[in-house]
């Protein structure tokens, strides 16, 4: 199996794998029983990861909350301040292409009372268009009004991989008071993160994007300028400040911070890492582009200093779905929209957004090429992929 599908996860780097190897066996103490030394050395190789985790996005420790993964923190971002009993603002702006884990918290939320506004994003277009799935500012620009608490915008796209002005959107949301949280969950490994320059509010992620674990993720909830205050959603032995409760994991907590600094220097512009992926990606691009018929790419172009991530391609076919392709083409793993909503066979609504057709969106396939990738994959790939199209061009 060719495994392209490193935006729905990716597998744990073994320098992660051995970090957190010895906090499950032989220093397995719970990290907050201070009364005995493995409790505290548990505990304090816990704080130090933590600080470093935070770190290593410009953010402060002491507002990083241990989650069981980004749909958890984002849940406690959104939930959390719109629920607040001090909390006397009643409007949220979520981005349209927005991951499904955010999407779905401002339905609920809908449904209890809170307005909600959806702010569209640039169309795709005919031609190259570099800012294609990008939000659009003139439009969240207005949407924003003296009752909003919060926007709601990723930094990186799921799908697409698209980039979104992050701190052009902060800008905005604080001219009026209002407080930005960003899911940076696609964004961490692949561009360089600086929370406090950006200007974000609230921070979700999930370590198994980044070549960690799965379940366990991170908030980060205020510290900036502005005060941030969550309502607890998971409520207990008063753990974390009694802002998510429940025995911490020291083992997925190291992980995740191996994991984050290996990504952050993985992310720099020029490193070996990112300038390899993005070589990949082109490369796969040419040989499918080169013998396929009517490929059209879904997203802002795939040349340098746009706003896409290495790694990311999505693109539609003239004629086939991506189901189609992708049940012809089983020794290699992609996706045909999102993976994360892979439960739900309805067309991608990012591309929708984005104004492709039903049809287009329905022959769209993301492919996400990651740390592991190959050249002799990406080549083998190509030829499994175009093999299967021309069958279906001869039958
Ligand atoms: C952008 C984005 N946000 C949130 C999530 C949810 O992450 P998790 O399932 O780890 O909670 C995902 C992936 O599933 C994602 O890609």
């Amino acid at each position: 199996m060719i495994y392209l599908d490193y935006h729905a996860t990716t597998p744990c780097d073994p320098r992660v794998v051995e970090a957190m190897l010895p906090w499950l066996t032989e220093r397995f103490a719970n990290p907050h029983s201070d009364s005995h030394a493995a409790g505290r050395q548990a505990g304090e190789a816990m704080a130090q990861a933590i600080d470093s985790i935070a770190a290593t996005i410009h953010a402060p420790a002491s507002s990083l909350l241990v989650t069981s993964g980004a749909t958890e923190s984002i849940n406690l971002a959104m939930r959390g301040v719109l629920t607040h009993p001090r909390n006397r603002r009643n409007h949220m702006v979520v981005c349209s292409t927005e991951h499904p884990a955010v999407l779905d918290v401002a339905a609920d939320l809908q449904r209890s009372g809170v307005d909600v506004t959806h702010v569209g994003v640039h169309p795709q277009g005919d031609g190259d268009n570099p800012l294609a799935g990008t939000i659009d500012l003139d439009v969240l620009a207005n949407a924003i009004t003296p009752d909003t608490a919060l926007v709601n915008v990723m930094l990186v796209n799921n799908e697409t991989g698209v980039i979104q002005p992050i701190a052009e959107v902060a800008r905005i949301a604080h001219a009026h008071d209002a407080l930005v949280h960003c899911d940076i969950t696609q964004a961490i490994g692949r561009i360089p993160i600086n929370v406090s320059e950006l200007g974000i509010d609230l921070v979700s992620a999930s370590a198994h994007k980044f070549y960690g674990p799965k379940g366990i993720g991170f908030l980060v909830a205020g510290g900036g300028e502005r005060r941030v205050r969550v309502r607890p959603q998971i409520v207990g032995g008063g753990q974390q400040q009694g802002l998510r409760s429940g025995t911490m994991n020291p083992a997925a907590i190291i992980a995740m911070e191996t994991a984050i600094r290996l990504a952050a220097a993985a992310a720099e512009p020029q490193s070996e890492e990112s300038t390899r992926i993005a070589g990949l990606r082109d490369h796969f691009w040419q040989i499918l582009n080169g013998s396929i018929e009517g490929l059209r790419l879904n997203g802002p172009p795939l040349s340098e200093g746009v706003w896409r991530v290495p790694g990311n391609l999505n693109l539609h076919l003239r004629e086939i779905e991506g189901e189609t392709w992708m049940a012809a083409t089983p020794g290699v793993a992609f996706s045909s929209g999102s993976a994360c909503s892979s439960v739900n066979p309805s067309a991608s609504h990012v591309l929708r957004a984005m104004g492709l057709s039903e049809s287009q969106a329905r022959r769209s396939v993301r492919f996400g090429m990651g740390r592991f990738t190959t050249i002799q994959e990406i080549e083998t790939a190509g030829d499994e992929l175009i093999a299967a199209w021309k069958r279906f061009q001869l039958s």
